[in-house]
């Protein structure tokens, strides 16, 4: 039987090599949106390690669409060469590099992960962060003291659209292969979505239509400023997991309209709209808990997609595909810990190719594995 895990994919002028990705995530380490030595570290080790398509993490499309002081932006043309030296090793290595365009919308200008994911504090600004007002599509902060959101005009829209279009260009001046749009985790385009955080009465709110009108215009804009050669992903939370809220029918919705206007795959994840509804990242949910919606996407839309969300073993990420499930499979915390994750998968699912390893490691190992039959880390005597 084919490993589909390691069958090449082919996207519009793309060709992955193999199926495993490395999804988005962010570092909150830049600086005022730069790329710095950790990302080229961050990112060489993805490099080095195997899977087809590496995403580089949530990067804003305006200064103020920042989630962190610390996230990637790309709204300076100094952005661009700051990334160019990360998709260059990748494409020295013979794989694929996606930015994640994103704009933080109501849950923008809050902490670091590591600093709590809260509302800044004095604490923080005293340290040198700043804050400002963020963006939504009503005054709604996020939950109790958040910053409240300004709503947004039609003035407002249209400079984020714009900002998402010179986002593309200068994605495709710094070396990425493609881009992906973040309509996901309750950030800008997703609290449009959702009627939790949309409560407007214009054309931009209420119905399912309206409530898409917004994302599906940032997403034919970016549509227009790639080639056609380019793939476009665009990641969504399939549901907000709580009643009343975004639920997976509108998310079959919302795949159609996104495929009709030329989104390639629809990365499947979930949740972040409200304090109370799940997060992607909740690891109470067993393994896999989001490919369902990558499967009901896929056939109800007719669209690619990305599976993503505690899927830790080759044989599960194979399984997924074999069943039909997904066309890719995203790797995340699971490649933070083992950033040659792709390369072991070749390994446990019998693909051992060498090649795709940099040859300066695997003529060692190619020989090393014969010698020890294993590559498992168990003890020599
Ligand atoms: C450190 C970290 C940062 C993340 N940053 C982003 C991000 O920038 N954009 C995004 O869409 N998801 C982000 N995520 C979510 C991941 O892309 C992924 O969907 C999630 O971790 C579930 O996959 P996993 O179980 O394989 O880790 C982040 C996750 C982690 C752990």
């Amino acid at each position: 039987m084919t490993v589909k895990l390691f069958t090449p994919l082919t996207i519009r002028g793309v060709t992955l090599p193999n199926r495993v990705v490395i999804p988005p995530m962010d570092m909150y380490c830049a600086e005022d949106g730069h790329a710095t030595d950790f990302h080229r570290t961050h990112y060489g080790k993805f490099a080095f390690g195997g899977a087809g398509l590496v995403f580089v993490e949530a990067t804003a499309v305006t200064r103020t669409g920042r989630i962190t002081n610390g996230c990637t932006g790309i709204y300076y043309d100094s952005h661009v060469d700051s990334f160019r030296p990360i998709t260059q090793q990748i494409r020295d290595m013979g794989f694929k590099s996606c930015l994640q365009l994103a704009h933080g919308g109501r849950k923008a200008a809050t902490q670091r992960a590591w600093q709590g994911n809260g509302p800044l504090t004095q604490e923080n600004l005293d340290a040198g962060d700043e804050t400002w007002t963020p963006l939504g599509p009503s005054a709604i902060a996020f939950t109790d003291g958040w910053l409240e959101p300004k709503e947004m005009t039609r003035a407002d829209m249209e400079e984020v659209i714009e900002a998402f279009v010179v986002g593309a260009h200068r994605a495709l001046a710094a070396g990425f292969d493609m881009v992906e749009i973040h309509m996901a985790h309750g950030y800008l385009l997703q609290s449009f979505l959702t009627p939790l955080a949309n409560q407007r009465t214009d054309d931009y709110g209420g119905s399912l239509a309206n409530r898409m009108r917004f994302p599906l215009e940032v997403a034919v804009a970016v549509r227009d400023a790639l080639p056609d050669e380019v793939p476009l992903f665009t990641r969504i939370s399939a549901t907000d997991w709580i009643d009343g809220g975004w639920e997976p029918e509108d998310s079959v919705e919302l795949a159609k309209l996104l495929k009709q206007v030329g989104v390639d795959v629809v990365d499947c994840s979930s949740g972040g709209n409200m304090l109370h509804g799940a997060t992607n990242s909740n690891l109470t949910r067993g393994p896999a808990y989001q490919a369902h919606f990558a499967k009901l996407l896929r056939e109800e839309a007719g669209i690619m997609t990305q599976a993503v969300g505690l899927i830790r073993t080759p044989e599960l990420a194979e399984q997924l595909l074999q069943d039909g499930q997904a066309d890719l499979i995203a790797i995340g915390r699971q490649a933070l810990f083992n950033p040659y994750w792709a390369h072991h998968a070749a390994e446990k699912l019998g693909v051992t190719d060498w090649d795709t390893w940099p040859p300066q490691y695997a003529w060692w190992l190619s020989k090393w594995k014969r010698g020890l039959g294993s590559m498992d880390e168990e003890p020599l005597v």
